[in-house]
């Protein structure tokens, strides 16, 4: 019994029978969406019945429907009506390079357990490296997400500016990092993780344009140090998650210079603008920072979940974790590059490098400024098209794909455009032909998009359009 059922598993012939009829599926599903053969970009359903769906498949459920079932009841990225979060409809080519991290399962923590894959990704950081225009000092290495990430970068940071071993001996000094008011909620969790608490996360206002407004950092800086409360960094946000506006990196860099703070960019969405020959201004000054961060399951067309962390000075990349408290003057760790584990927050993680070689190999870097560079065109070609229409308005001209914007009849109060909008993004989960998403920004609702997809168009900006307006006329202002 036990033998038959794992012969079962691991059998070849069921792997390849499944694997081609799965490819068959999954090809079907790519021109459904992406040709628009099929409507919706989700089929809303509640939670608890989604539940009660799964428990009685379990029990009753037609085992060659199962992944049938998976692909049917998600959220369609590649549909061009797919402009919700800032998740990248994966190019399929990357679906493969996955079947292979996921069959192979070499667990990356050491080089002999993934040689190609940790080679590989030298190669694909180096080049990162090179583009930001860091010198041939610089390394980095892959992690599993932008969250963990930022975190890693904080503590290569605390590691490398303090004078106290925080590592080693804990913390009793009161220590902060200064942030935008707008950075991702990751960062603070990231200080919460470190024990910085709230007086160590000296939050920098935004301007009215949602970004770093740098003209206070001394200010802030200042308070910070006649309170006796040491700053060790400073982060820029590239862009920032809810309204897609990007800090000025270029002052963030020379603040930081003066002061002799780490200074980390989290680029985990915008990023990978620095192959973009039109858009690379917006990451203007990124070469001054010590550290970056670039998501590859945003702007660069990848499966969830892969990252790249970069640093100026290759000896942090395995200097974090490490137990010396001199690890800069450590010749021998410097030059071991190849032993993952080492560097990232995770001990086993995929064979995530070969998403990034494999796209680079096919497409070359042209690929990836042919993507940004064409959501980033979208989101203004949006934004127009939403400053041409009377009822509508936008938080602010957006500088990415990320476009913040609201419905705004004649009329209304406040409170009941917030809540006229609110009702309005549900009409839209639960009607499901669009998937966008919301966000408040200083007390307003916003409806919220982001073009990932590189086959929506203007007709479909229009179509959704009409569909708000459609929603919100037939919405009761009494019942909001
Ligand atoms: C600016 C920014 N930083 C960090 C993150 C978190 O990245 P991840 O979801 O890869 O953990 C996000 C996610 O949206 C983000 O927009």
């Amino acid at each position: 019994m036990i033998k038959s059922i794992l012969e079962s598993v691991y059998s070849p012939e069921i792997f390849k029978e499944m694997g081609h009829r799965l490819v068959d599926d999954l090809t079907k599903h790519l021109d459904d969406k992406i040709n628009e053969k099929t409507n919706n970009a989700i089929h809303w359903n509640e939670p608890d019945d989604e539940l009660h769906f799964w428990q009685e498949f379990l029990k009753n459920g037609n085992t060659e429907e199962l992944f049938k079932e998976i692909t049917k009841r998600t959220t369609y990225v590649h549909h061009p009506h797919y402009i919700g979060h800032q998740v990248s409809p994966a190019a399929p080519i990357t679906a493969l390079t996955g079947m292979i991290s996921s069959l192979l399962n070499n667990g990356m923590a050491v080089y002999e357990m993934g040689m190609a894959p940790s080679a590989i990704e030298r190669v694909v950081t180096d080049v990162l490296c090179k583009k930001i225009g860091y010198s041939l000092k610089a390394k980095g290495f892959l992690t599993s997400g932008g969250t963990l990430a930022n975190l890693t970068a904080l503590l290569t940071a605390r590691r490398s500016v303090l004078k106290q071993d925080v590592w080693n001996n804990g913390n009793d000094m009161p220590i902060a990092i200064m942030v935008s008011e707008e950075a991702h909620y990751c960062v603070d969790r990231a200080a919460k993780i470190m024990g910085l608490g709230e007086k160590g996360i000296i939050k920098v206002p935004a301007t009215a344009n949602f970004q770093m407004d740098t003209s206070v950092l001394e200010k802030k800086y200042q308070e910070a140090k006649a309170k006796g409360i040491e700053v060790f960094a400073i982060i820029g946000s590239a862009p920032c998650t809810a309204t897609g506006m990007f800090d000025g990196l270029d002052e963030i860099g020379d603040f930081a210079k003066k002061h002799k703070l780490w200074f980390h960019v989290d680029g985990a969405h915008g990023g990978a603008g620095i192959f973009s020959k039109k858009y690379r201004h917006t990451l203007k000054g990124i070469e001054k920072s010590d550290s970056v961060v670039i998501d590859g399951h945003k702007m660069m067309m990848m499966p969830t979940i892969t990252t790249a962390l970069l640093y100026k000075n290759g000896k942090h990349t395995n200097a974090t974790f490490s137990q010396k408290a001199d690890y800069l003057l450590t010749e021998s760790e410097h030059e071991d590059w190849f032993n993952s584990g080492k560097k990232t927050f995770e001990c086993t993680k995929t064979m995530m490098s070969i998403h990034w070689y494999t796209l680079l190999k096919m497409y070359g870097e042209q690929v990836f400024d042919a993507y940004v560079t064409h959501l980033y065109d979208m989101g203004k070609s949006f934004a127009t098209i939403i400053a041409n229409e009377p009822n509508f308005e936008l938080a602010v001209e957006p500088m990415s794909n990320i476009v913040c914007f609201r419905i705004v009849p004649f009329g209304l109060e406040p409170k009941q455009l917030n809540r006229l909008n609110e009702m309005v993004r549900r009409k839209l989960l639960e009607d499901g032909e669009f998937y966008i998403v919301q966000t408040k920004l200083r007390g307003i609702h916003y409806l919220r998009v982001t073009v990932m997809n590189p086959f929506t168009t203007e007709k479909h900006f229009k179509k959704l359009l009409k569909k708000i307006m459609k929603f919100a006329g037939k919405l009761k202002p009494y019942n909001f």
